[in-house]
C-alpha cells in the first residue's frame, strides 16, 4: 500500500497533513527516512515509525452485511445464528463485531468490522449518523404523520426522539409503506415511533447507515467496503477528535 494512504488510514490526518509529516522527515521505514509519499510499503513486513513511535497496524476489515430476519446482531449467541456466523471462515478475522444492533426480526444493513473504536465513534450522538429504514405498517399513514415524526415523538415513558424524516411511499387500510430516517439509535426506536403514531410495524429493513448504502446486496450476503466508502469512514476516526 502507498505510504500516504497507509498513514491516512491509520488516522494521521488528511492527505495534505500526511504529506507534511513525510516531508518533515518524521516517518522512517526500517530506520530510513521516507522520502516519497507514494512509496509502496507493507506494515506486516517493514517497521514504520512516525515521530519515533512505531505504527501498530493490523489489517482492518469492513463489511456491509444484509442481515436476514432471525439472525441476531451479536458476536455470539446460545440460541440463534449471529451476523458473524454469516461471514465466510476465510474472511472471519478475529475481533469482528457488528456496529450497532438491529432487532432479530429486522433485515438490512449491518456494518461489521474489527476496528474497535469505530463503532463507538459511529454511534456517538455527536456525529448524528443518519440511518434510513424501509418500513411496512398494518394501517394507513396519513399526511399528518409527516409532522408527527418531524416534531420529535415522545414515548409513554417520557423519552423524546429527535426529529425524524418520514416519506410515505404508499398508504392503504391494511398495509402502508414508508422510508424513515433517524439520527439516533434508541432501543426499538422505529417500532415504538410508529406505535406512538398508532400503527404497528410489520416489516423493517435498514437501507442506509451514514454514508453506507445497502443497494441490491442480496439478503444474507456481505461485501467489503469500497475504497471510496473507506475514505468516507475516515471522517469518523481522525486522530485529533476529542471524545
Ligand atoms: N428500530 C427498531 O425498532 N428496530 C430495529 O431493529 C432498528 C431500529
Amino acid at each position: 500500500m502507498r505510504l500516504d494512504k497507509l498513514l491516512g488510514q491509520a488516522g494521521f490526518g488528511s492527505r495534505g497533513q500526511v504529506k507534511k509529516l513525510i516531508r518533515s522527515r518524521q516517518v522512517l521505514i526500517d530506520g530510513e527516512v521516507a522520502k516519497n509519499d507514494g512509496l509502496n510499503v507493507d506494515p506486516s513486513l517493514q517497521t514504520i515509525t512516525i515521530s519515533g513511535e512505531q505504527l501498530s497496524y493490523f489489517a482492518e476489515v469492513y463489511y456491509i452485511l444484509n442481515k436476514p430476519s432471525g439472525v441476531v446482531s451479536a458476536v455470539s449467541d446460545a440460541n440463534h445464528r449471529t451476523v458473524i456466523d454469516l461471514i465466510d471462515q476465510v474472511d472471519r478475522k478475529t475481533d469482528l463485531y457488528p456496529v450497532g444492533r438491529l432487532d432479530r426480526d429486522t433485515e438490512g444493513l449491518v456494518l461489521i468490522t474489527n476496528n474497535g473504536p469505530l463503532g463507538f465513534r459511529l454511534l456517538h450522538p455527536r456525529h448524528h449518523v443518519k440511518k434510513t429504514y424501509y418500513v411496512e405498517v398494518n394501517d394507513r399513514l396519513e399526511a399528518d404523520a409527516l409532522d408527527f415524526f418531524e416534531n420529535g415523538i415522545a414515548f409513554l415513558d417520557g423519552t423524546v426522539c429527535k426529529p425524524a424524516k418520514l416519506e410515505i411511499i404508499n398508504s392503504s387500510p391494511e398495509i402502508s409503506s414508508a422510508y424513515v430516517t433517524i439520527s439516533e439509535g434508541k432501543f426499538h426506536q422505529i417500532k415504538k415511533m410508529f406505535l406512538a403514531y398508532g400503527v404497528k410495524v410489520t416489516y423493517l429493513k435498514r437501507i442506509s447507515f451514514g454514508p453506507f448504502k445497502l443497494g441490491n446486496l442480496p439478503v444474507g450476503e456481505y461485501r467489503e467496503l469500497t475504497e471510496e466508502e473507506k475514505d468516507e469512514m475516515k471522517k469518523y476516526f481522525t486522530k485529533n477528535e476529542n471524545f
